[in-house]
């Protein structure tokens, strides 16, 4: 009976190797484990068997039976494996994936966002104002005659109805002036619209950022001061400038700031912002449509400046042609 066992378990384990699938191995497994299976038929034998030979011929049996169950499951194992394997053939596993992209912010919109930060913790608010505007919001309020060159059909956008679209975003300040009464201190982000041929320094449309303070005993320290503090946290530490005495109708005296820094490559002076007081004829202006005299230009004093977002940012990043900001194009924007 020994060698019935040895034969059937070196018969098996040769045909457990051969089974090519799973439910082959199954059939095998119900034929030698199986109720009346060829094994299990030779435990039921052991009955048969003498007192001396059972232990030593049980022994074998169940050694078999192990072995059988081993073989059985180890098979079982290399064939899934194998499946798995075929399920990938073709499949290059090391193909990069589909791409996933994430949106951002865009990068004027970025700059804005850091502008409105800094300006914030000196306590300017933020203020906002219509696209299309009055000829009387955007000039005649701030001391801009009818025959000024900003005003020429040439120069601006007019609406059929004699409105226009903002030249630049001062028409923010004097709505807040007229419904305001100092102490005013407010910044105006937004877009701003001129004839300009476009081209890599100039769009038709682009972002300014004006800010006004008035107050009792505003002075040209002030302006200054408030400015260098913003350039000195966009810019460093190490930022210079120069205010050159220019001229805009609504601000006396007036000046163009120039920054110097180290990251803004060093070197040279570039022209960053405009800038001087507030004219006494613009308060003039708004207490006449206001009905009253809260603009006291004996009183209060002010100070205006503004800059474009786009410029900033291209001198910031050195973007060398400004369309490249509008063109949505995802190799330039995920630059940033
Ligand atoms: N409004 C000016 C411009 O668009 C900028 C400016 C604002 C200048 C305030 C002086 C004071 O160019």
């Amino acid at each position: 009976m020994e060698a019935q066992i040895q034969t059937l378990a070196t018969q098996a384990l040769a045909e457990i190797a051969a089974c090519a699938d799973e439910s082959q191995l199954e059939a095998l497994r119900v034929r030698l484990l199986g109720k009346g299976g060829e094994l299990t038929a030779l435990s039921d034998r052991m009955r048969e068997l003498s007192k001396e030979d059972k232990p030593r011929i049980g022994k074998v049996l169940n050694e078999t039976r192990a072995s059988v169950n081993a073989a059985m499951e180890a098979r079982n194992a290399a064939l899934t494996a194998a499946q798995e394997t075929r399920a990938f053939e073709g499949v290059d596993v090391s193909l990069p994936s589909i791409g996933f992209s994430q949106g951002a912010l865009h990068p004027i919109t970025q700059l804005m966002d850091r502008a409105v930060q800094i300006f914030r913790r000196m306590g300017f608010a933020l203020a906002d104002g219509p696209d299309i505007e009055t000829e009387w919001h955007c000039f005649d309020a701030l001391n801009t005659p009818a025959d000024h060159p900003a005003r020429n059909e040439a120069d601006t956008f007019y609406m059929p109805d004699g409105r226009l679209l903002r030249t630049h975003t001062s028409s923010i300040q004097i709505r807040t002036l007229e419904h305001m009464a100092p102490p005013v201190r407010i910044i105006a982000p937004g877009a701003a619209y001129r004839r300009d041929e476009v081209d890599a320094t100039h769009l038709a449309q682009f972002t300014q950022m004006e800010g006004l303070y008035v107050d009792e005993d505003v002075t040209l320290g002030d302006l200054r001061g408030t400015l260098e503090f913003f350039f000195r946290e966009l810019f460093g530490e190490d930022a210079e400038f120069r205010f050159r005495p220019h001229f805009f109708p609504f601000t006396e005296p007036s000046f163009e700031v120039d920054i110097k820094a180290a990251a803004l490559g060093g070197g040279r002076w570039l022209e960053i912002a405009g800038c001087g007081m507030v004219d006494p004829a613009v308060f003039e202006a708004v207490n006449l449509r206001r009905g009253d005299s809260a603009l006291d230009p004996e009183r209060y004093t002010g100070f205006a400046f503004g800059f474009g977002l786009d410029r900033l940012a291209m001198i910031m990043s050195q973007v060398p042609d400004i369309r490249l900001f509008t063109d949505g194009d995802q190799r330039f924007l995920s630059q940033f």
